[in-house]
């Protein structure tokens, strides 16, 4: 068997595989997070540490294995959180995550001292409050007693490895998210750290994802009831694996993702690019390969406000169902999904939503479809950014809560006008990481040999040319509004 481990935002989630991607078992446990002032959002390295372990003992003692029987594992990671450590190793802080927004200033100074132009250059990206340099800069300025005693920092899943295998080091589809890394050389970039005036020695060695670490810490393999000969694989970003765990891994495939965001994702191969920091480009899990990402910030979540304020009891699928019926275009009803602000390709956190073109006669469900629509429309605007810069896409693998429902994976076919096509036994990152660990054991030459036996496409649907048609239409709309309406919160 193999152990693949999703580091995720409010829980880590372990699957055990067989060679043939079989999934045996499913375990998982949660920690908390720490909102303690608006716009903060933090864990505690430790809690990871802990659950990990759980995740693994669980695995092994619910399934009555040896530590032996299992021969590897690797990790996917909640990405850009900061971890920082002093000259023991020891966590200074709790981590600032993704999600947290207090570095509006830092991501300003960013673009300032370097410039937006040479960022995209080294970097590939445009600053964001959730990436980890704003997060740096902003202990240096205002912990600075910790920042003093600050000697590395690492990525959420990096520090976990670490503290299982006793090896600190990086993978690059997470370095890629620091705004540390100069993607031309896959190296931390001296022009970036000098002109923050950041010490080199803060950070870590990197690595590929695929890379192996060393086998496990006696004091953790017994803990866990692992044996210490296990391998441990360094593991990727959550992004990385979740395309490696649907396969993405060729040119023209492409992945949607509907969970509480939305991420639309495609395959670059080797070939590096920017995109005027409009997508983000970070490094894929195989080596020397890339992928180009946006996010749309409120996907499933503009669903649950909705259903949470004015439709309490309705189930998710069954809400989702009834729009079957309703006609394309909700009837002229119009939704866009700013509803926290917009990543792609606004990066603009002030963005806010709207419902244009409101008719007495509408009803719920046309609400409801219309949000849907919204939802989808905003994915499609990162769709055409990938296929403008020249990257083709032919299949979108759609995964996430988009995937569990056939009027959702219709309506992605007629809005993106491309075949959509759902996974069997769909594990987002997790699979990925086993993906890695099983490709590492040796039990496949790559992962693109590896993902061909464990992940499997379930249904496939053809756009509705007709539709397609009509979406264009709506959807040249839909870029409108933002234009027209972003001022309204400024
Ligand atoms: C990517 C990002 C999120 C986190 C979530 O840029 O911020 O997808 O990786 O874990």
């Amino acid at each position: 068997y193999v152990i693949g481990l999703d580091l995720g935002t409010s829980s880590i989630k372990g699957i055990l595989t067989d060679r043939q991607g079989t999934i045996a078992a499913e375990e998982s446990e949660s920690y908390p997070i720490y909102h303690e002032q608006d716009g903060h959002s933090e864990q505690d390295p430790e809690d990871w540490v802990r659950q990990t372990k759980s995740v693994l003992k669980k695995l092994i003692q619910n399934n009555n294995l040896d530590g032996g029987d299992i021969k590897g594992i690797s990790f996917s990671g909640q990405m850009h959180g900061l971890v920082l450590l002093d000259g023991d190793h020891n966590p200074l802080r709790r981590a600032i995550l993704w999600n947290d927004t207090r570095t509006s200033r830092e991501v300003k100074e960013i673009e300032e001292a370097v410039g937006q132009e040479k960022l995209w250059e080294i970097t590939k990206n445009s600053p964001l409050e959730g990436f980890t340099l704003p997060k740096i800069l902003w202990v240096k300025k205002h912990e600075p007693d910790v920042f003093a005693r600050a000697e590395m920092f690492l990525l959420p899943k990096d520090y976990v490895r670490y503290r299982l295998t006793g090896q600190a080091g990086m993978d690059l589809s997470d370095a890629a998210g620091t705004l540390l890394m100069d993607l031309n050389t896959n190296e931390w970039s001296t022009a970036v750290l000098e002109a923050f005036d950041l010490p080199s020695s803060l950070c870590p060695p990197l690595f590929p994802a695929t890379e192996h670490c060393g086998g496990m810490l006696e004091e953790a393999a017994q803990e866990t009831g692992c044996s210490s000969s296990v391998m441990i694989f360094a593991g990727g970003a959550d992004n990385a694996c979740g395309a490696v765990g649907a396969g993405i891994l060729e040119k023209g495939k492409t992945m949607c993702s509907i969970g509480t965001s939305g991420v639309l994702l495609s395959y670059a191969g080797g070939e590096k690019t920017h995109f005027n920091g409009k997508l983000h480009f970070f490094n894929h899990a195989p080596a020397d390969t890339y992928y180009a990402m946006g996010v749309t910030l409120a996907a499933g979540y503009s669903l649950q406000w909705f259903k949470e304020n004015f439709l309490k009891d309705d189930d998710f699928s069954e809400m989702v169902q009834k729009t079957e019926s309703v006609p394309a275009g909700a009837r002229g009803l119009l939704f866009t999904p700013y509803i926290t602000g917009e990543r792609t390709p606004h990066n603009d956190a002030l963005a806010r939503g709207s419902f244009i073109g409101m008719d007495s006669s509408h009803t719920k469900n046309e609400f409801v479809k219309a949000i849907m629509e919204g939802i989808t429309f905003s994915l499609k605007e990162s769709l055409n950014l990938i296929e403008q810069n020249g990257m083709g896409v032919d299949t979108i693998v759609s995964i996430g809560g988009g995937a569990k429902s056939k009027a959702w994976l219709q309506m992605q076919a007629d809005i993106f006008g491309k075949e959509v096509v759902s996974l069997r036994n769909e594990q987002g990152p997790a699979m990925g990481a086993a993906i890695i660990a099983a490709a590492g054991c040796g039990w496949f030459e790559s992962l693109q040999e590896a993902a061909v036996v464990f992940v499997q496409n379930d249904v496939s649907v053809m756009p509705d040319p007709e539709k397609t048609k009509r979406y264009e239409q709506i959807f040249a709309l839909y870029q409108q509004v933002y234009t027209q309406t972003k001022d309204i919160t400024k």
